[in-house]
C-alpha cells in the first residue's frame, strides 16, 4: 500500500511537510524555515533532542496524548517572546511519530474569548471511549479570574487534530465562591468513575493560605458538580498546582495503566507541583473511587513527598500511551540563568526527556527511565569493561561528541570497608550533603562518577557522582550533581543537586549511572532509575570549543567500572529550526 500520506504542508505558522509513513514515523520532506528566527542563530545552549519549540518561550507540558498513532504534546507557549508572557499564554503544539522527532502545528489555543482572552493555561487531554480527545484547560477571563473550559477537535478523525473548537458555553466549571480567583487552574486528566460519571482534579488556593485538589464530577463534560471532600488539602505547602493522579500496576507487570483498566491496579499515584518550592513531590496511595479520596501513609504536607527529579525541574504530567501500553511522564526544565540572558536567546525552557514510569517492587517508589526511543539518535559508540578507576584518578571517555552524548555506566564497589559515616542530621537534606562533601571531597568509597560538558583546562565541569555512606549498620547511598563549577559565568543558578539512591549496595556490589547530555541540560538517572537529577548548564567554553567526558574516583579505594557504553547523539528534527545547536564535540 502507498505510504499514507497526511501532508501537514504549509500550517500558517511553520511551513513544513509532514509524512505518515504506515507506521506512522514523521519524516521532515521540506527544509522549509519556520516564519521567525529570531534570536535562533548559532547557540551553544539550544538542545539537540530534549524538546522545545523552535523560538519564545515555554513551561508546562500540557494535554500530552497518542491519537491514531500520532503524539502530541502540547505546551505552554508564547507566541510573543521568550519570557512568560502574563496574558499571552498559548498552547504550543507539535506532533511527533516516536516521541523523539517533533513538528509544530499551529497553536491549539490562543486567548481569544472572554473565558480565557488573558490566557490559556495549563490543562489536560482526557481520550472519550469512542477515541475522541477533549482538552480541559484553565482560561484567565476578562477579569483575570481563572476558569475551568473545554475544547473540542474540529475534527477528530484528523491525526494531527490540527483545529480545536471552544464551546461558547464555556466556562465549564465557574471560580467556585470559596477559591481566590487567581488560584484556581490545572484541571487533570478526568477519569470515568463506575457510576457514569466523569472525574478531573483541579487546584485551589483558598484565602486562609490551604491548597487543595478538588475534584469535579460531570456525565457530559458541560455540567460538573464538586464533591465535598477534596482530594488532597493542607495548609503547610500553600498552593499546589498541575495535578496528576493515575494508576499505577503491580510491580512485577512494568506496564502503563489508564483510568479505564484500572481494575488491574495496585495503588494509583498522586503528584502535584509546589508553587512555593517550584518542585513536584508524588506519593504512592489508595484511591476510593466511589467517595474519590486519596489515602496514603505519611505526612500530609506534599513537600515530604518524594520527587520525581531532585534537580531543577517542574510542572509535570503522565499519559497513558495506548500504543505501547506504558505510563510516560513530561517535565518542564526551566531555565537557570537570567532573563536578560534568555530573551537575547530567544527561547527559553525545554523539556526532560519523556520517561518510561513504573512502580518498584516495594511498591513506593517509581522507577523511570528514558523513552526507549531515545535510543534511536544513538550513533557513534565507545565502549569499555572491566576498567578501573583508581583512587584520586581519571579515566577521559574519548570518541564521541561530549556536548550531545548518551552515557551508561555500572561502577562496581567491591569492599564497603572505607565507607563514611554519616550523622542522623545528614540524613535530612541531601542537597546540603552534597554542598558539603562535593567532588572535590576525598572520601571512601566516592566520589566516583562521571565529569560531562568539562572545558579542556576542567575549570568548567558538572558533576554527577555517587558517595556510599554507613549510616545506623547500613549503608546509604548518596547521589550529587553539582553544578557549583559548571559555567565560569557568575549570573547563573548552580547549586549542587543531591537525592538518595533507594538501593542496596551491601548485597549488590554495584550501582548503575546514566547520564544523557544535550548541551544546556545534563539529565541523570541513578540506580536503574531510582534517583534522577535534571539540571540546566551554560558553559562558556562550549561557545568555542568541545567538551570533554570523564570518569572521576576521588574516594580512597579503586573503584571498577563493569561497564561502560558512551554514544554520541544525533539531533531530533526539533519543530523546525533548521540552525540546529552545534554538535562540536
Ligand atoms: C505551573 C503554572 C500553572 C499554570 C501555568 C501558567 O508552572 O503556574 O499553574 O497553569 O504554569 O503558565
Amino acid at each position: 500500500m502507498a505510504a499514507l500520506r497526511l501532508a501537514a504542508c504549509a500550517t500558517v505558522a511553520v511551513q513544513l511537510c509532514l509524512v505518515l509513513s504506515p507506521s506512522h514515523s514523521l519524516r521532515w520532506l521540506s527544509d522549509g524555515k519556520p516564519e521567525s528566527t529570531a534570536g535562533h542563530g548559532h547557540d551553544s545552549y539550544r538542545t539537540a533532542y530534549h524538546f522545545h519549540p523552535a523560538n519564545n518561550w515555554q513551561d508546562d507540558p500540557n494535554g500530552p496524548m497518542y491519537h491514531k498513532g500520532v503524539y502530541h504534546l502540547f505546551y505552554q507557549y508564547n507566541p510573543l517572546g521568550a519570557t512568560w508572557g502574563n496574558g499571552t499564554l498559548s498552547w504550543g503544539h507539535s506532533v511527533s511519530g516516536d516521541l523523539v522527532n517533533w513538528a509544530a502545528l499551529d497553536n491549539a489555543l490562543d486567548p481569544t474569548t472572554h473565558f480565557d482572552v488573558n490566557g490559556c493555561y495549563s490543562g489536560s487531554a482526557t481520550t472519550l471511549p469512542d477515541g475522541t480527545p477533549v482538552m480541559l484547560y484553565t482560561g484567565v477571563n476578562a477579569t483575570l479570574v481563572q476558569v475551568q473550559n473545554v475544547a473540542f477537535p474540529k475534527n477528530a478523525s484528523d491525526p494531527l487534530l490540527r483545529e480545536w473548537v471552544k464551546p461558547s458555553y464555556n466556562p465549564v466549571i465557574p471560580l467556585p465562591g470559596d477559591v481566590l480567583g487567581r488560584r484556581f487552574r490545572d484541571p487533570s486528566t478526568a477519569w470515568l468513575g463506575r457510576d457514569g460519571l466523569w472525574r478531573v482534579a483541579v487546584s485551589a488556593g483558598f484565602k486562609d493560605g490551604t491548597g487543595s485538589t478538588l475534584v469535579y464530577r460531570s456525565k457530559d463534560f458541560r455540567q460538573w458538580e464538586r464533591n465535598a471532600e477534596p482530594l488532597y488539602s493542607s495548609g503547610d505547602a500553600g498552593m499546589v498546582e498541575c495535578p496528576d493522579l493515575f494508576p499505577v500496576a503491580d510491580p512485577s507487570v512494568q506496564k502503563g495503566l489508564d483510568f479505564a483498566s484500572r481494575n488491574d491496579a495496585a495503588w494509583h499515584v498522586l503528584k502535584l507541583s509546589v508553587m512555593a518550592t517550584q518542585q513536584d513531590y508524588y506519593v504512592v496511595g489508595l484511591y476510593d473511587d466511589a467517595a474519590d479520596t486519596f489515602t496514603f501513609a505519611g505526612d500530609n504536607d506534599c513537600r515530604t513527598w518524594q520527587r520525581f527529579d531532585y534537580g531543577h525541574v517542574y510542572a509535570s504530567k503522565s499519559f497513558f500511551d495506548a500504543g505501547k501500553k506504558r505510563r510516560v511522564l513530561w517535565s518542564w526544565a526551566n531555565e537557570s540563568d537570567t532573563e536578560p540572558d534568555y530573551v537575547a536567546r530567544g527561547w527559553a525552557g525545554v523539556q526532560t526527556v519523556p520517561r518510561k514510569i513504573w512502580l518498584a517492587s516495594d511498591g513506593k517508589q517509581l522507577l523511570q527511565w528514558p523513552i526507549e526511543e531515545i535510543a534511536s539518535l544513538r550513533k557513534t559508540r565507545v565502549g569499555l569493561l572491566g576498567a578501573e578507576v583508581n583512587a584520586g584518578g581519571m579515566n577521559e571517555i574519548t570518541g564521541v561528541a561530549g556536548s550531545q552524548a548518551d552515557l551508561e555506566v555500572v561502577f562496581d564497589v567491591p569492599s564497603l570497608e572505607a565507607a563514611e559515616n554519616l550523622g542522623p542530621n545528614q540524613l535530612l537534606d541531601p542537597q546540603k550533603l552534597c554542598e558539603e562533601k562535593d567532588a572535590s571531597v576525598r572520601g571512601g568509597i566516592g566520589p566516583f562518577g562521571l565529569l560531562v560538558l568539562a572545558s579542556v583546562d576542567l575549570q568548567e565541569h558538572t558533576a554527577v557522582f555517587f558517595r556510599v555512606f554507613r549510616h545506623d549498620g547500613k549503608y546509604k547511598v548518596l547521589m550529587c550533581t553539582d553544578l557549583r563549577r559548571s559555567t565560569t559565568r557568575a549570573s547563573v543558578y548552580k547549586p549542587p543537586y543531591g537525592g538518595f539512591v533507594n538501593v542496596d549496595i551491601e548485597k549488590d556490589r554495584s550501582i548503575s549511572l546514566r547520564t544523557l547530555v544535550d548541551h544546556s541540560v545534563v539529565e541523570s538517572y541513578g540506580g536503574s532509575g531510582r534517583t534522577v537529577i535534571t539540571a540546566r548548564v551554560y558553559p562558556e567554553h562550549a561557545k568555542t570549543t568541545g567538551s570533554r567526558l570523564l570518569m572521576f574516583n576521588n574516594g580512597t579505594r579503586v573503584v571498577k567500572v563493569a561497564k561502560l557504553d558512551a554514544w554520541e547523539m544525533k539531533a531530533a528534527a526539533m519543530n523546525g529550526p533548521t540552525e540546529g545547536p552545534t554538535t562540536a564535540g
